[in-house]
């Protein structure tokens, strides 16, 4: 985290980006977002924000500069912009950082040792067993599924033509119901009103920052939204170690009988322990519906104020998937489709921070990186810098079409992350996205319900403050 008052840039050496213009649209939509001070936030307004919506704490200068340095309760921070300094960190000397305590103080306690929040020797060996779970082949197994519950989902939703919906929910409900799937087959053990209500309960616990975190409080410290979360936290636990060996001797009776589903995956999974499989069954559900659900809907509100950039996506959708046969070729053969949705994931990243803790001294760019300083990579600062973008702020798929594609740097488009720990759902979360938004835009269009744009705020992800209302009709 960085007190903006303490912020100073370096001299900007080593910044050749310049902006790489893309076709555009005429007049295309500008996506609202939190306003950028002009000044940095005293110590007591810097808590305020950081602990209500982290992405406001933002000044201009930290959508202009390549790096800037700073300090937070002592500690040295660094901004990482330079697509460069983004290789350098998480790529080339990826070894030298490690997540940010932070983050962990936040996360551990709900994730434990699941593949997000394990870190050295535990996070290479669960990686590797992970890893072949998430193959093309595997995923292209998935797509069917996904195809099934979303066609489902816009039935349901074409049912209430004429009626106001929150997309957020919606989104969240549609990929949560996709990831239970894909996970179990149904295949739970419990109740299915019981288990999503369970399920509902642990991702509520993993909402907001606790400003005993922000200010680096010891661990051992109750944090109150923790307290409350103990006991449901339990309960689900109990839920899932219960599934895990359901499902564990149901494939010792019959290898081949059991169904296709990631946890089949994941108990034949090479090395991983009943308590391991049950944390990355844990970390899955964490990391895996409300980032996909908020692009989701984050694409659907923009495609609702940009009649254009709609127009052409229907357009390819009624063209183009009447002639394609398995749902696994959607994600290559609807472009339009596809770039909406990345589109969409660089203006509203589902994860906005990409934080670091250097072991050992470092440099990126012209800039020293002490030892046990924070180094922040920002999706939410690198997707709109006005360094790498033109027209940063402003609703432009056609960026992300097939012949711009190589107009955008690997390292300053990082909506899955980059280097080893990279998502490693992110092919999954693609097909997903594509097959819903296709599915969903066959027969229905969706318009933003509310004169005033949505207030964006990050709880973990970045999302609506209040919904995003949206009136279905038939098309
Ligand atoms: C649009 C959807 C998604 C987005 C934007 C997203 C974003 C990310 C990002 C940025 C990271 C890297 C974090 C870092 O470097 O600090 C990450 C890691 C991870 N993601 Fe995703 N994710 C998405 C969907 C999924 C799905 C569907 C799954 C699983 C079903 C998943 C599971 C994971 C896991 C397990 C990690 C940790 C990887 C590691 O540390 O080795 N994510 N995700």
């Amino acid at each position: 985290m960085t007190n903006n008052e303490t912020l100073s840039s370096p001299t900007g050496a080593g910044w050749p980006h310049a902006s790489a213009p893309a076709p555009t649209a005429s007049r295309p939509f500008r996506a609202p977002a939190p306003v950028p001070h002009a000044t940095p936030l005293g110590f007591v307004s810097f808590v305020r924000t950081a602990t209500s919506n982290p992405i406001e704490i933002w000044g201009t200068r930290a959508f202009k500069e390549p790096y800037i340095r700073g300090k937070w309760l002592g500690v040295p921070n660094i901004v990482v912009n330079d697509p460069a300094g983004v290789r350098h960190c998480l790529v080339e000397n990826a070894r030298n950082y490690v997540m940010q305590p932070l983050r962990q103080r936040i996360l551990r306690p709900l994730l434990r040792d699941g593949l997000l929040t394990a870190e050295g020797e535990l996070w290479r060996r669960t990686r590797k067993a992970i890893a072949p779970v998430f193959t093309p082949r595997h995923i292209s197994g998935f797509t069917e599924t996904m195809q099934a519950r979303a066609a489902l989902f816009a039935e349901g939703l074409a049912a209430r033509e004429g009626g106001e919906v929150d997309m957020a929910h919606e989104m969240a409900m549609l990929t949560f119901d996709i990831l239970q799937e894909t996970l179990f087959s149904g295949d739970i053990a419990s109740e299915p009103q019981s288990f999503a209500q369970s399920t509902r309960e642990f991702l509520g616990s993993m909402g907001r920052v606790d400003p005993l975190d922000l200010l680096g409080a010891p661990s051992f410290l109750p944090r109150i939204r923790q307290l409350k979360g103990r006991k449901s936290m339990a309960y689900f636990r109990s839920l899932i170690a219960e599934t895990i060996e359901k499902r564990r001797a149901k494939i010792a009776r019959d290898p081949e009988g059991a169904p296709h589903d990631l946890l089949t995956l994941l108990v034949k999974a090479d090395g991983l322990s009943s308590a391991e499989i049950e944390d990355n069954i844990i970390t899955f559900m964490g990391a895996g519906h409300e980032t996909t659900a908020r692009s989701l809907a984050w694409t659907l509100y923009l495609l609702s104020q940009a009649p254009d950039e709609r127009a052409l996506v229907e357009a390819e959708i009624d063209a183009v998937l009447p002639t394609l046969s398995h749902p696994s070729e959607w994600v290559e053969k609807l472009p339009h489709t596809r770039a909406a949705f990345e589109e969409a994931m660089r203006l509203y990243p589902p994860a906005p921070s990409l934080n670091r803790t250097a072991l050992a001294p470092d440099r990126a760019g012209d800039v020293d990186i002490p030892a046990g300083s924070t180094v922040l990579v920002m999706p939410w600062l690198i997707h709109r810098h006005e360094m790498l973008w033109d027209r940063p702020d402003h609703f432009i798929p056609s960026r992300f079409l097939p012949e711009n594609r190589d107009r955008i740097d690997r390292y300053q488009y990082l909506p899955f992350g980059v280097g080893p720990r990279v998502c490693v759902g992110a092919s999954f979360a693609l097909q997903e996205a594509v097959i819903a938004l296709a599915l969903l835009m066959k027969h229905l269009r969706f318009d933003y319900a509310r004169q005033t744009p949505p207030e964006v705020v990050q709880r973990i992800t970045v999302q609506p403050a209040n919904g995003l209302p949206m009136r279905v009709q038939r098309r």
